[in-house]
C-alpha cells in the first residue's frame, strides 16, 4: 500500500485527513513540530482506527533531519500542511510567517527533489483570492492577497509552479480550502485553538456552552439577504475525503492541478447562528458590530472542477457542521 508523509499531520485539518487515510488502508507517516498540535492526537486517531501512525516531532525546516526521513522511508506522496495558519497573527508577526510557511515550503521541496520524491498536495486557502471577484469563486477568479498569511500561500502557489516549469516531473496538487468547520463524528479529534478564537465556528461553539459571554457578528450592513458576511463552510471530512480522491487521481503523467475546496453553497453569520442554536439546543446571544478589518461580504466557492475531476463530492449539511461542533465543543477529551 501506499505511504504518505503528512507535515502538520496532527493538526486539525491533518488528523481528520489521517483517520481517512488509515481506514482506507495507506501507511501514515507524520510530521509535526507541535507547535499548533499535541502528541494525543495520534492517539485519539488510534483509537479511531485502530492502527498506528509513524510520527516524527521535527520542524520541517530542519533540512538534515527531514533528508534522514525521506532517504529511510521512500515516501508515495506527500500532504503538505505544516504552517501558521492566522490572519490576524500574521498581520502582527510577518516574519514569523514567511519564515515557517515560505522556508518550510521551500525546505521540503529542496529535500523532496534530492530524493525524487516528486508528487505534493498543499495546502492552500480561498484568501489567495481577491476581494473584488464575482461569486461563485472559479480556480481562474483574480487573485491577490490582503494578509502575510495569504501572501505566503500565493508564494507557495507560486514557488510549486516554478518548481513544476522546472522540471516536468512533479505531479502537484495545490487546494484551496474555503472555510473548513466541525469535527470527527466521533467526538475524538477536531479543532482546538489557544485562547479566545478568531473564526466563527469555533467562537459560536463556545458562547453555545457558556465558555464565552456572547457572539460579536462583525457587520450586519453587507449586501446579502440579512446584511451579515457570507462564507462557504465545509465539513473537515469532506475536506479530509477530497485529499483521498486526489491522491487516487494523481496519474502517472505529472501535471500542477488548482482546485476549490468549497461545498458552492453560503451561508451567513446569522444563518449559522440559527443552525447553531438548532444543532446545540441552547441560544446563542449575539450583538452587531463594525466590520472586522479585510472581511468581504461574500466568499463562497464554485467547487465543479474539484467535483468533477476527483469524482468527489460533499457529504455534509450545515446541520451536521454543526452538530459535530458542537458534539466536540462538549466532548473535548484533549
Ligand atoms: P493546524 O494549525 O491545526 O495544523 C498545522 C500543523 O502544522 C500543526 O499541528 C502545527 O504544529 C504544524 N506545524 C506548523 N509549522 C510547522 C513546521 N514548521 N514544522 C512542522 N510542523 C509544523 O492548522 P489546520 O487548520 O489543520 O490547517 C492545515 C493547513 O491548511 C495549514 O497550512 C493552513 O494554512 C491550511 N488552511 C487551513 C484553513 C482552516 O480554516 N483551518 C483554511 C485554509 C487553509
Ligand atoms: C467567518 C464569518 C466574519 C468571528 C478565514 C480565512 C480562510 C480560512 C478560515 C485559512 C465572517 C464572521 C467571525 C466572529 C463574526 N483560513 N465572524 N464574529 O475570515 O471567512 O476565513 O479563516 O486559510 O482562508 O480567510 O473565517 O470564521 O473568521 O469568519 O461575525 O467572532 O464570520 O466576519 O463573516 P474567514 P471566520
Amino acid at each position: 500500500m501506499k505511504k504518505i508523509l503528512l507535515t502538520g499531520g496532527i493538526g486539525y485539518i491533518g488528523s481528520h485527513i489521517c483517520v481517512e487515510l488509515l481506514d482506507k488502508g495507506y501507511e501514515v507517516f507524520v510530521i509535526d513540530n507541535l507547535s499548533n498540535s499535541s502528541k494525543k492526537v495520534l492517539n485519539q486517531i488510534e483509537l479511531i482506527t485502530r492502527k498506528k501512525i509513524t510520527f516524527f516531532e521535527i520542524d520541517i525546516r530542519e533540512k538534515h533531519k527531514l533528508l534522514k526521513i525521506f532517504k529511510k522511508y521512500s515516501f508515495d506522496s506527500v500532504i503538505h500542511l505544516a504552517g501558521l495558519k492566522s490572519i490576524g497573527d500574521s498581520v502582527k508577526n510577518p516574519l514569523d510567517y514567511y519564515n515557517n510557511n515560505v522556508m518550510g515550503a521551500t525546505t521540503l521541496l529542496e529535500v523532496m527533489s534530492m530524493v525524487n520524491c516528486k508528487s505534493i498536495i498543499f495546502s492552500s486557502s480561498a484568501s489567495v483570492y481577491g476581494s473584488f471577484n464575482e461569486m461563485p469563486l472559479s480556480e481562474y477568479s483574480h487573485l491577490s492577497t490582503s494578509s502575510p498569511y495569504a501572501q505566503t500561500k500565493l508564494v507557495i502557489e507560486n514557488l510549486l509552479k516554478d518548481v513544476f516549469n522546472s522540471d516536468s516531473d512533479w505531479n502537484i496538487s495545490i487546494l484551496r480550502y474555503f472555510n473548513p468547520v466541525g469535527a470527527h463524528q466521533s467526538g475524538l479529534i477536531g479543532e482546538s485553538p489557544t485562547g479566545i478564537p478568531n473564526n466563527l465556528f469555533p467562537y459560536i461553539s463556545k458562547v453555545a456552552n457558556g465558555k464565552l459571554p456572547k457572539l460579536t457578528i462583525f457587520g450586519n450592513d453587507y449586501d446579502t439577504h440579512d446584511g451579515t458576511g457570507i462564507r462557504d463552510y465545509i465539513h473537515v471530512v469532506d475536506i479530509a475525503n477530497a485529499h483521498l480522491k486526489t491522491i487516487e487521481f494523481i496519474q502517472p503523467e505529472s501535471k500542477v492541478l488548482v482546485l476549490n475546496l468549497g461545498t458552492g453553497k453560503g451561508y451567513s453569520v446569522l444563518d449559522i447562528v440559527r443552525e447553531f442554536e438548532l444543532a446545540s439546543n441552547q441560544t446563542i446571544p449575539y450583538e452587531f458590530a463594525e466590520r472586522r478589518k479585510g472581511d468581504v461580504a461574500k466568499c463562497y466557492a464554485d467547487p465543479s472542477l474539484a467535483f468533477k475531476l476527483l469524482d468527489w463530492k460533499t457529504n455534509f449539511k450545515l446541520s451536521q457542521m454543526c452538530e459535530d461542533a458542537w458534539n466536540w465543543e462538549k466532548s473535548k477529551p484533549i
